[in-house]
């Protein structure tokens, strides 16, 4: 096969040269001022701008005051509160010897006072739109808080659910991941970072985190350069090219390289092929745990590797500000370095506008925190975050003229748990829970709550007699089980994906009721839930929906809204099929039903030979109990005409790929319209189908649009162990509901 190489250099050229120029344009007033700065600063103030610390760190607030006075710090992480920022803040700038304006950072992750959906729900929403919206509330209300900088987006690709921070990320695909990543710093940073209502991002974990063995946190990843290049980095580069102010450097050993101290990463593909030029920081201590990584003997051979891998802050350890002068005293590294690290720090300081406004007014939050609209904002993201995976017999939407509904389960109520994971500021006293809004929905008589389990792991059943006689007495149930929110997140990962405690349990008793049985699961991740697809008639899953979680259920229940929500992830059947993503290889014998489909029968002693056999499992199969990109809605689509512009386009060329989308059911929904490609041969073995474009619309009954995606070749460009490249030949195109289904096209690239 003729291949036709971008080279990489041009490709470098490409990004590099725009982002340089229009910074060095913006930034020229700051960068005289930066250097002004850095003239005047000791060594000292120096390491001061490249340390972060927790309040906690230092003891007392006194000591924290003295250190900021001395120009000991550059950053605090997880200070809040505009009054306690401003006295900070006033130290630095009137009692500093220089009066350089700290930076505060925080985790807002999915929302600050006002929770949004965790960003796998975000993700299952697939409207950027929405996902900027939502951020830009998050931003405003961190902001009015004298927050200046978060740490997220989490754009760490996850084919694990077993990690807990899947619940963090947007899932398994790297093109819906990237335009995610795109959508959240855009939707914290606005358009100017100086905007008092806006705050810098930061584009965690880079990189190949979200592949920790065997998803356990913090663990080994071993991502060979073309999977890191191809599936990985993309929604790095994605924030990159959104402007994204910061990336933060990861806990894991990436290769035999901690991302803490790789140069490969840092500096070979953030600075020197993406022109990266704002500021690194390292995640919590990531750069001394290179010493229990086995790749620094000591503090000062950690700092010395993430200096040299281009690490600007150091999060809270000390390794700079013990081992610097050393360094420099042993010519190991030069002062030019440190100086170009403060430079980035400082920069960022100005952007934010911190030297010209460094206080935050003290007026600001009550204005946003948990303002209706805010609320209105977490309400709509948590309804398009639902994704329906049953509706038996068309169950759902419920009719309002219900005479009465059970409402069970450790989640119905569950205003802490809804949150989800990795929320430090929201409070469970403004959770609005399902109970709650289908009382206020239904009015309070038509609701029989009984909560069944007291937790989602309880295992006593004592509470079930009383769920059987509010199920008996009712027209329909609804369940709430899943997880509560410690079940995922940072360092909470989960050997065993099925419903916790006695929730199993709870649902055969429920459904031997003969109720119709709604579940509503709400979860940090995709659980195995198939066996409660036998017992329950529709199952709406909810993730962790955040403030408004329980607004958005009652109202998709009953019909006021329509789910429009598409899986972000591959959901298992059993544990046991992990690693499984829709965009993987086909191997030489792709997975089919072979020779045994069914473990049980098996005769016993049979003849065993590999013929007509392929890869699957013999107790699991090979397919996902639903593919990435499954949802369904409250009425049916049809797909018809697929067309191509072209059947052919060049190596810089594109064509549009259109299809006929008709709403054939009785309601107004949205569905998500997604373009799936194969890349039939390459110089190295392609995904059987990718992710290349989306579309979100709303249709009326009966309605038609004709939906249009482009496809580019350079959107096909991958790369192959040497260079990325565009290859001439046949590809496959699909336009469908999900990456299980879809009219099918073909073109060439030539
Ligand atoms: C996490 C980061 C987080 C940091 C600061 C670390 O433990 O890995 O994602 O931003 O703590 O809270």
């Amino acid at each position: 096969m003729k291949t036709t190489i971008l080279f990489l250099a041009g490709l470098f050229i490409l990004n590099f040269l725009p982002s340089c120029v229009s910074s060095v344009e913006k930034e020229e007033p700051s960068e005289k001022k930066i250097q002004e700065l850095i003239s005047k600063m000791t060594l000292d103030e120096k390491l001061g701008q490249m340390s972060q610390f927790d309040p906690f760190q230092f003891g007392n607030e006194e000591n924290m005051k003295q250190a900021v006075r001395d120009g000991k710090v550059g950053s605090i992480l997880n200070l809040v509160g505009a009054k306690k920022t401003n006295e900070i803040q006033k130290i630095a700038v009137e009692e500093s010897r220089l009066g350089i304006p700290v930076i505060i950072g925080r985790d807002v992750i999915h929302g600050y006072r006002t929770i949004m959906p965790i960003p796998l729900g975000m993700a299952a929403s697939w409207n950027s739109e929405l996902t900027k919206k939502a951020m830009a509330v998050a931003a405003e209300e961190a902001a009015s808080e004298g927050i200046h900088w978060t740490f997220a987006p989490m754009i760490d690709i996850s084919r694990d659910p077993r990690w807990g921070r899947i619940a963090e990320s947007c899932g398994e695909d790297t093109y819906l991941t990237s335009v995610m990543a795109e959508a959240m710093v855009k939707g914290f940073q606005g358009d100017d970072l100086s905007n008092p209502k806006t705050i810098a991002a930061c584009a965690k974990h880079y990189v190949g985190y979200g592949a920790a063995e065997g998803g356990r946190d913090y663990n080994t990843t071993n991502i060979p350069e073309v999977l890191l290049r191809n599936d990985y980095l993309p929604p790095f580069k994605a924030a990159k090219d959104a402007g994204v102010a910061t990336f933060m450097s990861a806990f894991n050993d990436l290769n035999g390289v901690p991302t803490s101290g790789n140069e490969f990463t840092l500096k070979q593909i953030l600075r020197n092929e993406w022109g990266f030029n704002g500021m690194v920081v390292s995640d919590w201590s990531s750069i001394t745990e290179m010493i229990q990584h086995g790749y620094a003997a000591d503090k000062k051979e950690a700092a010395l590797k993430a200096l040299k891998a281009g690490v600007d802050m150091e999060m809270a350890s000390n390794s700079y500000v013990e081992n610097v002068q050393v360094l420099l005293d042993e010519g190991k590294i030069d002062r030019t370095t440190i100086d170009r690290y403060v430079a980035n720090i400082l920069r960022i300081k100005f952007e934010l506008g911190l030297f010209d406004h460094p206080f935050t007014p003290e007026d600001a939050a009550e204005k946003t925190i948990l303002s209706e609209k805010n609320m209105a904002v977490a309400k709509e993201a948590a309804s398009e975050s639902f994704v329906l995976l049953q509706n038996k017999n068309e169950i759902l939407p419920l009719s309002k003229d219900i005479s009465s509904v059970a409402v069970i389960g450790p989640l119905a109520d569950a205003p802490h748990d809804q949150m989800g994971t990795w929320v430090f500021d929201g409070k469970k006293e403004n959770s609005v829970t399902p109970l709650t809004a289908l009382k206020q929905k239904l009015g309070p008589e038509k609701v029989h709550f009984a909560k069944g389990l007291e937790i989602s792991r309880t295992k006593s059943t004592e509470g079930f007699s009383e769920a059987i006689k509010a199920a008996q007495k009712s027209d329909a149930v609804l369940l709430f089980l899943g997880e509560e929110a410690i079940l995922s997140g940072e360092a909470h990962c989960l050997a065993n994906l099925n419903l916790q405690g006695a929730q199993n349990e709870l649902l055969d008793v429920i459904a031997a009721t003969g109720k119709p049985v709604v579940l509503v699961v709400m979860a940090g991740r995709q659980l195995t839930i198939g066996s409660a697809l036998e017992k329950a008639h529709a199952v709406l899953y909810a993730w962790a929906p955040g403030t408004m979680g329980g607004p958005a259920i009652a109202d998709m229940l009953f019909g006021d809204t329509a789910p429009s929500g598409k899986l972000p992830v591959t959901f298992l059947k059993t544990v046991g099929q992990i690693p499984l993503y829709y965009n993987h290889t086909n191997t030489g014998r792709p997975a089919t039903y072979g020779q045994w489909t069914d473990i049980n029968k098996i005769p016993a002693e049979a003849v065993q030979h590999s013929l007509g056999n392929t890869s699957h499992y013999l107790d699991a199969g090979f397919e996902p109990l639903f593919p990435f990109g499954f949802g369904l809605t409250y009425t049916t689509f049809n797909y018809s005409e697929l067309q191509l512009s072209s059947k052919t386009m060049g190596i810089d060329g594109s064509i549009m790929v259109s299809v006929t989308l008709q709403n054939t059911g009785r309601r107004e929904a949205s569905e998500v319209v997604q373009l799936y490609i194969r890349d039939r041969a390459g110089s190295v073995t392609r995904p059987v189908k990718q992710l290349k474009g989306f579309k979100k619309v709303s249709l009326k009954p009966g309605e038609k649009q004709k939906i249009d995606i482009p496809l580019n070749a350079k959107d096909l460009s991958f790369y192959n162990g040497t260079a990325y490249v565009v290859e001439p030949g046949d590809f496959d195109v699909w336009m469908g509901t999900s990456s299980a289904s879809g009219l099918h096209g073909e073109f060439s690239i030539n």
